[in-house]
């Protein structure tokens, strides 16, 4: 987000967790484009830290398959990819060791012949959430964390399992490092439709004077993914969709919605207005969690042509499995300008389609002076803001079709970042990343926001892990969730409306397996029929 230059000071990034999948995917690759697009320090070096056996040479090889495998921009050229390489190490460590603490304090206190600037070290924490305090705790008692100016620490989602986790994860984090040195990542937040939000609402005046109860009827936010829970069983029955989606990504899209405009572009100003829509949540009462949330897990089903199996059929997942692939809430904010306005959240994996938006509903018109058979209010007027795939912002409103009869139908106006801006732009993790070495944290989540989270959430934790769902599972796979999902709308006499699809979206699920976060979407054809509810 930061549009400074490169970071003065030379950067070592110790990567805990250095051979596992997260690093591969995402975060070298992420490094590398970096690297290629002159936007990582002079002397940046890269210090990969594991319990496996691999030398320097080893880890480097590997992230050059990883690279070509996962960045956008597919095999590295040998001269960049050898430039990159000469910066990486590796340390072979156990993390529960106070000697690799040591060790390490001893590493980062080396100065190159001739001396040199002091390096920023940043600690990026890609482990599970289990060891997030043994690290800190290593870190902190070797005396690596005190440097508010040159030591950072990035801890990846999920940030616990519950309230309870979540705060013995961040007061360890608290013993070490101060709040302006922690980066807690959402990698939602480095999207670039995500980050255009604000522009759209504070960059326009037009939005702004209806963007609130007076217009706007309702908001759904749908991330809809078709892929099923892949090689992610283990870790993926211990979360759900709740844990792994909805308590990170989409209520961190509803604050961006929902919240009020920043006095000034800074870090602070904006996770504050955030965390005011946070604050103004209605909270979920357990009895109330019926009325105001829907669960489902995906049965065996069919995607364009694939027989696909269910959950309880994936790797590592219980057969009786309780776990929630879909999730579905509806809340209030209890302020000013969003009273009576809810905001409708849902999210499953194994659905029809591969595609995220945010559907701002405007209020039907207050008087409907063309007679009904004209199909007035068939689609209510609405602001789609398309966050993948087939980036965009979409207004659909109703016009006249040529000729007559009088008959008024559903049209968009669509803007596509594809079709507007030449350059690709960077994925979420290059974003965050750089964000990081320039010690910028506006697109990073504070404790507090991540607290605020988990206590709305519990009580639809708690009770849906007390009470299993009796008719899981309760979709089927490609279809676009479960009744209840419907149910939680048609209560309120509202509905979902389709998600805006594009060839982009339709991936075949075979295809998909193969698919990472970092591949471009193939290119957008016009979209297919919309005005329909899901
Ligand atoms: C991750 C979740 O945070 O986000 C995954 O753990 C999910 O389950 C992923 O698939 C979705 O991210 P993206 O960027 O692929 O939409």
């Amino acid at each position: 987000m930061n549009g400074a230059a490169n970071p003065a000071a030379p950067v070592l990034f110790v990567l805990f967790g250095a051979a596992g999948d997260l690093s591969r995917r995402l975060i070298v690759p992420a490094l590398f484009n970096l690297h290629l697009d002159g936007r990582l320090p002079a002397g940046f070096r890269l210090l990969g830290i594991d319990r496996r056996e691999l030398g320097d040479g080893a880890l480097a090889e590997d992230y050059r398959d990883a690279v070509t495998r996962h960045s956008r921009r597919g095999a590295p050229e040998p001269g960049a990819w050898e430039a990159f390489a000469a910066g990486i190490s590796y340390r072979r460590a156990d993390v529960n060791s106070g000697e690799t603490y040591a060790n390490l304090a001893a590493m980062v206190r080396a100065r190159p012949p001739g001396g040199g600037p002091e390096p920023v070290v940043v600690f990026y924490l890609a482990v599970p959430p289990t060891l997030i305090e043994p690290i800190v705790n290593g870190l902190g008692e070797a005396g690596l964390t005190r440097d508010a100016d040159h030591a950072r620490v990035v801890a990846e989602k999920p940030l616990g399992r519950d309230l309870d986790s979540f705060r013995a994860i961040n007061s360890a984090l608290g013993r070490h490092f101060i709040e302006q040195q922690t980066y807690r990542i959402d990698h939602f937040l480095g999207k670039e439709t995500v980050q255009n939000i604000l522009a759209l609402r504070f960059a326009n005046p037009i939005f702004e004077p209806i963007w609130d109860r007076r217009y706007v009827d309702h908001v759904a936010i749908t991330v809809a993914e078709s892929l099923g829970v892949e090689h992610r069983g283990a870790y993926y029955e211990r979360a759900g969709a709740l844990r792994d989606m909805v308590q990170n990504h989409l209520l961190q899209l509803l604050c961006l919605v929902a919240m009020e405009p920043p006095v000034a572009y800074d870090a602070e100003d904006i996770r504050n207005k955030k965390m005011d829509v946070l604050r103004a949540l209605r909270p979920i009462t357990r009895a109330g969690v019926h009325e105001v949330a829907a669960r489902g897990q995906y049965g065996p089903g069919w995607l364009r042509g694939v027989r696909l199996p269910g959950y309880r059929g994936e790797p590592a997942v219980d057969l009786r499995s309780n776990t929630e692939t879909f999730a579905a809430l509806k809340l209030q904010v209890d302020n000013w300008r969003w009273q009576e306005v809810p905001f409708y959240l849902r999210t499953g994996k194994r659905l029809m389609d591969q595609v995220s938006e945010i559907s701002i509903r405007f209020r039907d018109v207050p008087h409907r002076a063309f007679p009904d058979a004209v199909g007035l209010n068939a689609q209510p007027a609405r602001l789609v803001i398309r966050i993948q795939p087939d980036e965009g912002i979409d207004l659909k409103f109703m016009a006249k079709e040529p000729g007559s009869p009088l008959r008024l139908r559903p049209v968009d106006m669509r803007f596509s970042y594809r079709e507007a801006f030449a350059q690709a732009s960077p994925n979420a993790y290059e974003t965050l990343l750089r964000d990081v070495l320039l010690g910028d944290a506006t697109l990073f989540m504070r404790a507090d926001q991540v607290e605020a989270a988990w206590r709305l959430l519990m009580p639809v934790l708690e009770v849906w892990e007390e009470t299993p769902a009796a008719d899981f599972p309760n979709y089927a796979a490609g279809s676009w969730g479960p009744e209840s999902a419907q149910v939680l709308m048609a209560r309120d006499g509202r509905s979902w409306l389709s998600p805006t699809l594009s060839a982009g979206s339709r991936r075949q699920p075979d295809q998909t397996r193969e698919m990472t976060r970092d591949e471009p979407d193939p290119a957008p054809t016009p979209p297919a029929g919309d005005g329909d509810t899901v």
